[in-house]
């Protein structure tokens, strides 16, 4: 059985402050099923978020990591420095680091193995099709490509410790949800790409999310589809109610 994981991703959003503010309003969620919850804020507010949620179950992750442990890399955070925060979680490859960021699958593909190897922080690696492909009818054959290439070098028995999100950079901040078909359908065919990389066991068990305007008036429609075991949640997870109605579908 995967256990449905639903995270928020703030990107450029909040300071300490108003991090601080949700945290008090969110931290008493009483979910009403077996579900793991967690927020990806920005660097600074990490540390405010792991005080606050010390007592929940809520997890904290951040939204990047250097692949090196240390070096001169002007304005980067590595990876013991989120260990030493104590942060859960890293978003690994978002459409807009790969658009805005020039982040390519090659360097994906160093987090993601970094992050495995050291086993003390869960890769969520997005990945994702633009309008462009869509309309040329190339989304299937381009998201299995990005998964080849991110999980390359992985070995079976690290793999099925990666969270996928599927995002198609066409429903993200538009409003335009994938429908619970074509959301569904792309989970499957990530999920069919990781049993040919690997085998049933980890295919079986590797949880894939959706991203892309998920709101509470959708999440259920999405979240109830076979193989999409949870969501990466924009917009909607800045406000504590809303993420709450979210994660309660
Ligand atoms: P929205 O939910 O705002 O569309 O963003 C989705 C996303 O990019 C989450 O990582």
């Amino acid at each position: 059985m995967r256990v449905p994981f639903i995270a928020g991703n703030w990107k450029m959003f909040k300071t300490i402050a108003s991090a601080k503010v949700f945290a008090d309003e969110f931290k008493d969620l009483k979910a009403n099923k077996e579900i793991k919850v967690a927020i990806c804020a920005p660097y600074t507010q990490l540390a405010a978020l792991v005080e606050a949620f010390k007592d929940t179950e809520i997890g904290v992750g951040a939204q990047n990591v250097h692949y090196e442990a240390e070096g001169a890399f002007t304005g980067e955070i590595s990876l013991p420095m989120l260990k030493e925060i104590g942060v859960d979680y890293c978003i690994i490859g978002h459409s807009e680091r790969r658009e805005y960021f020039n982040e390519t699958d090659e360097a994906v593909n160093k987090k993601v193995k970094m992050l495995l190897e050291d086993g003390s922080i869960t890769p969520i690696l997005c990945v994702g099709e633009s309008l462009e492909v869509r309309e040329a009818g190339e989304e299937a054959s381009f998201v299995e490509e990005q998964i080849e290439k991110d999980f390359a070098g992985i070995s079976a028995d690290k793999a099925g410790n990666v969270v996928i999100a599927y995002e198609p950079v066409w429903a993200i901040g538009t409003g335009k949800t994938a429908t619970p078909d074509q959301a569904d359908s792309m989970c499957k065919t990530i999920r069919e790409k990781i049993k040919a990389l690997y085998d049933e066991s980890v295919s079986e068990s590797i949880i894939i999310q959706y991203g892309g305007s998920v709101k509470p008036a959708n999440s259920k429609e999405i979240l109830t589809m076979g193989d999409i075991d949870g969501a990466l949640v924009g917009g909607a997870s800045l406000k504590s109610e809303d993420f709450k109605g979210i994660i309660n579908f």
